[in-house]
């Protein structure tokens, strides 16, 4: 296999660097520029979000945070409320730990090779060579979902990359086709990004503008959809969780998750297991009957979470009333009443955010 990415030297990269020059993507914010900081930001809130989703977050983190000392120096809950709606909220916590190194270690200054760089609370090996080809020309390939699909096409890598030793190969053969010269480097990186997110999708790839129409090797064999080849599934799990929401006197009741797990520290309204358990919740309050509301389907990774909100607007007197904190409620939990117009202050995850704020 080490051959097969030989044999493409140096055309792969040469031709890589002149499509992106030419026909890649230049106006993103974080391009175009070499300051580390950036570039780790981006490429945390890329890992797994799309570029649209970024863009808006990105501006808003910069202008809050502008420098890696001001991120370290932040509360994390100031973090966690920026960060609210990106989700995968462990990369917050890793953002904010990061910088706190860079600070604490490195001297306000991100190191400047990608083996140091992955030392580094959050970085993983292909960020760590994202930003390191990005700001210091270094030659450390990326190898991140898209980049696994543009390469096993070009060499038609047939081998499942679910097996790790496959997978160490690929990493090799992937290190084989770069660029010559480190100046090339952050044209080359981005293109692979560009060309697997633009040009070799995972369905229906535009193989006729792909600057290795040629060159591919799984494009003579004629289905270049069919790689990579992985044949371990994603195990997917499903989970419903009732949602209870009061309102009262243009505030909502909501509850601090805890430290830990999918929200950890946000704030979300108070959850059951079931629409009974929510619904004796409600009338042991003397709440007025709460009535359902349309399902959301909050999709993660391993998990498709069916959230029914059931509402219930109260006309009592509440205001110091303490709500139930939902199931799996211990003593980490806090809830408290929050104005409908201060909801922007504070971390809520993105279905809630769109159930509260109607959208
Ligand atoms: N996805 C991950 N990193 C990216 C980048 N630098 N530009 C566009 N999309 C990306």
């Amino acid at each position: 296999m080490q051959q097969r990415a030989s044999s493409l030297n140096p055309d792969l990269a040469d031709r890589l660097v002149a499509w992106q020059r030419q026909d890649g993507r230049h106006h993103l914010p974080w391009q175009g520029v070499r300051d580390p900081y950036r570039v780790w930001l981006s490429e945390i809130m890329l890992q797994q979000t799309q570029v649209s989703t970024v863009l808006v977050y990105f501006d808003r983190f910069l202008a809050r945070f502008p420098d890696v000392a001001a991120l370290a120096a932040a509360p994390l809950d100031d973090v966690l409320t920026l960060w609210a709606g990106l989700g995968y909220y462990t990369r917050a916590r890793n953002l904010h730990k990061c910088a706190q190194t860079v600070m604490s270690e490195h001297g306000g200054q991100f190191p400047a090779t990608a083996e140091l760089l992955e030392t580094l609370p959050g970085i993983g090996r292909s960020t760590a060579a994202a930003i390191a080809s990005f700001c210091f020309d270094e030659r450390a390939t990326i190898l991140d979902g898209n980049v696994k699909r543009v390469l096993t096409r070009v060499m038609a890598w047939g081998q499942d990359l679910a097996v790790s030793s496959n997978e160490k190969a690929l990493w090799q053969a992937a290190a084989v086709v770069l660029p010559r010269h480190g100046v090339d480097m952050p044209s080359y990186t981005q293109g692979l990004m560009d060309l697997g997110a633009t040009v070799c999708t995972q369905r229906k790839p535009s193989c006729l503008v792909c600057p290795w129409v040629d060159l591919c090797q799984a494009r003579v064999l004629g289905q270049p959809e069919t790689y990579p080849i992985k044949t371990r599934k994603l195990k997917r799990s499903k989970r419903e969780s009732w949602c209870l929401w009061v309102e009262h006197r243009g505030a909502v009741w909501l509850v601090q998750r805890p430290g830990k797990g999918v929200w950890a520290s946000l704030w979300t309204l108070p959850l059951y297991d079931s629409e009974a358990e929510l619904r004796s919740a409600a009338q042991a309050l003397g709440l007025p009957e709460p009535e359902a509301q349309p399902v959301v389907n909050h999709v993660l990774t391993h998990l498709d979470w069916r959230l029914h909100p059931l509402r219930s607007v109260s006309l009592q007197s509440l205001k110091d009333t303490a709500l139930p904190h939902g199931i799996g409620a211990d003593a980490e939990i806090t809830g408290r009443w929050v104005p409908l117009d201060e909801l922007a202050s504070i971390g809520l995850p993105a279905p809630f955010r769109k159930l509260l704020e109607g959208q």
